[in-house]
């Protein structure tokens, strides 16, 4: 396989007397979808920053071989003063590059707004300014802390399709956190299962399936039991 755009092995993460992480290998290679499934407080969020370099106090070692990362989270995280387009393009002021700003948001279906400010924007679309944020600086990593948490069920499902379209034209490997068992394995190439603290991945699948995939695969109903089986025993739920 090709080399990985980044590698991480964190050997302990704690905050004060707390583990949160033990022993967590995660890789990603270039295109690829991973998912990380696991229970609330079990550090999925402390992982992403890890990776993302947000959080630098821990044991273990993080190897990328590119620096292009960046990083979608569960809210859109907009400036309200901000139209739209700045709102892509905001953390690059003084090469603000308009063109690239208007091609990504007709990419993602935003094309009549640019103008706009952000509270005329519904959730969705907040969202989809979002992503289209998170590719301005043309990454070839993009992190997602829960990205569409927030959103209804068929509005996260077009965004779901809208994010895998983005990440294949631009040939950007995804690392997605994510509660929704569904979405994991719809849009993944491999999902991470992890358990409660202090966690590591206790279970790798693979999901071996081309794009664009049914949702209602037979195969991805196997998987979502599985994906369950390992759940209850790690004592999720
Ligand atoms: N800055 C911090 N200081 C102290 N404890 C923290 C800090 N950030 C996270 N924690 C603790 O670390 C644990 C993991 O938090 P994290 O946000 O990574 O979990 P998560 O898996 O993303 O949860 P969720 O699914 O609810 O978003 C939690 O117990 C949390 O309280
Ligand atoms: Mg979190």
């Amino acid at each position: 396989m090709s080399e990985a755009l980044l590698d991480i092995q964190v050997n302990r993460k704690d905050f004060g007397q707390t583990r949160v992480l033990q022993n967590v290998k995660v890789r990603l290679h270039p295109g690829e979808v991973v998912s990380l499934l696991g229970p609330s407080g079990c550090g999925k969020s402390t992982l992403l920053r890890i990776i993302a370099g947000l959080e630098q106090d821990y044991s273990g070692e993080l190897q990328q071989s590119t620096d292009q990362v960046a990083f979608v989270f569960q809210e859109p995280r907009l400036m309200p003063w901000l139209s739209v387009a700045r709102n892509v393009g905001f953390h690059d002021d003084t090469a603000f590059d308009a063109a690239w700003v208007a091609q990504l948001l007709d990419e993602v279906g935003l094309g009549g707004f640019a103008q706009a400010l952000p509270k005329q924007l519904s959730g969705g679309m907040a969202q989809r300014v979002a992503i289209a944020r998170g590719l301005y600086s043309r990454p070839r990593v993009l992190l997602l802390d829960e990205p569409f948490s927030a959103v209804d069920a068929f509005t996260r499902m077009k965004l779901q399709d809208l994010l895998l379209d983005l990440a294949k034209r631009h040939d950007i490997a995804l690392l997605m956190v994510t509660h929704d068992i569904d979405e994991a394995l719809y849009l993944s190439d491999r999902v991470l299962i992890m358990g409660n603290r202090p966690s590591h991945v206790r279970l790798e699948l693979a999901v071996e399936l081309a794009h664009p995939r049914d949702r209602r695969d037979p195969l991805l109903a196997t998987l979502k039991a599985e994906s369950l089986t390992e759940l209850h025993q790690a004592q999720v739920f």
